[in-house]
């Protein structure tokens, strides 16, 4: 007899990316090159001063040991001391800090610690599907989306009927996949109306330092104490592969969020942790350090490249000021473009993979180099 998934496991939407990876991965078997815009993960290289910290932390016994499920103090202590220069938020180390396998597990964890089999947990459509999959369906939650439409820029409208009675509600500014910023005047909005309406705030500003123009994101802390935030040291540092993030906040919060951690993982090893203290000291006050505005130059001029590109084509599109994305509406089926890029050999996604409201958008991660994109685009201008 075979054997049979959980209901929680059934209850995930079928993963709408399989057909164009499979596609995708036919067309390089054949030998077609392929321009992928499709993975929100930096091209670039981790800083040297990074890598050489970890091939010295890696040297040393001591680092070869269990880590803590909590994160080690001087790493907690490297995030207080940054939450402190870059946000001017105090944070008590040991009571509102955790050191994470990457923000995807504290996103999804947390939702372990507080949400019961059929309370409301609030998603962003679009959204990084972890919130509404990864946290509430696994959670055996309810999750319900609230809609981001263009015209208010992304951001929800709290006047508008989103339910008052959800365990929880995840917001993320700057934004995947829409590359939408919040201002300071609606993050506050926000946090005051989950105060407000006892629904825990999870903000997720994984892409925090990666802005541009005069853009400078903000923390939910800086607005009040009783939200749990979650950053991560992947974007900002070209460290995805790494598994290092953070999640400050509520102490109880943290408190339930390290509970459910002890019993699962054992957390990221020492020797990567020792590189928190390098990353985030490079900081002097509130300003990117060279490590960090290099690669944000990067992908600063790779998003005027393509959207100006674009625009010659037809496009209506917007500068993001945030995250390396870009999503815009390409007038129909947002599953029938990409999979006409497709035969073009670029990979691009559905809107429709990050929720309903994401249909007639695709997205586009900026991490192909300039010569790439402007050979992407040569392409794009004979099929369209
Ligand atoms: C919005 C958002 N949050 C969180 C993450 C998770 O990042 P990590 O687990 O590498 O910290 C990602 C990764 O793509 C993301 O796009």
């Amino acid at each position: 007899m075979a054997y049979d998934f959980a209901d929680r496991l059934k209850n995930l939407p079928p993963y709408l990316f399989a057909e164009i990876e499979e596609k995708v991965a036919r067309k390089i078997e054949k030998g077609i090159d392929i321009i992928d815009f499709g993975i929100g993960d930096p091209d670039l290289p981790t800083p040297r001063p990074l890598v050489e910290e970890i091939q010295k932390q890696l040297e040393d016994p001591v680092n070869h040991r269990y880590p803590s499920a909590q994160g080690e103090s001087d790493t907690r202590l490297a995030i207080a001391e940054w939450y402190q220069k870059r946000f001017n938020v105090d944070l008590d180390p040991d009571r509102e800090i955790a050191i994470l396998l990457g923000s995807k597990e504290g996103l999804a964890n947390v939702a372990r610690a507080f949400v019961n089999p059929g309370e409301k947990v609030l998603c962003p459509d679009p959204a990084y599907p972890v919130y509404s999959q990864g946290a509430a369906t696994l959670c055996d939650a309810i999750s319900v989306k609230f809609p981001l439409y263009e015209e208010d820029n992304f951001f929800p409208n709290f006047n508008n009927d989103i339910p008052q009675d959800a365990k929880m509600m995840y917001l993320n500014y700057p934004n995947n996949p829409t590359g939408a910023v919040a201002s300071r005047e609606d993050l506050q909005k926000a946090v005051q109306w989950c105060e407000d309406t006892n629904t825990i705030l999870c903000y997720d500003n994984a892409y925090s330092e990666m802005t541009f123009d005069d853009y400078i994101a903000p923390s939910a802390l800086e607005f009040g104490r009783r939200s749990i935030e979650f950053g991560s040291l992947s974007k900002t540092f070209n460290m995805t592969g790494y598994r290092i993030g953070y999640a400050v906040g509520d102490p109880i919060l943290i408190a339930g969020l390290k509970k459910v951690k002890s019993q699962i993982d054992s957390g990221t090893p020492k020797f990567i942790q020792k590189a928190v203290d390098v990353a985030l000291g490079s900081y002097d006050g509130r300003s990117r350090p060279k490590i960090v505005q290099d690669s944000v130059d990067v992908y600063r001029r790779r998003r005027d490249l393509i959207v100006r590109g674009l625009r010659e084509l037809g496009f209506d599109i917007k500068l993001p000021k945030g995250t390396f994305y870009l999503f815009f509406n390409v007038g129909g089926s947002s599953i029938d473009f990409a999979n006409k890029m497709l035969d073009a050999g670029i990979v691009v996604t559905p809107g429709i993979g990050f929720g309903n409201s994401g249909e007639g958008f695709v997205r586009l991660a900026l991490t192909q180099s300039e010569d790439r994109i402007t050979e992407a685009l040569e392409r794009m201008e004979k099929i369209l």
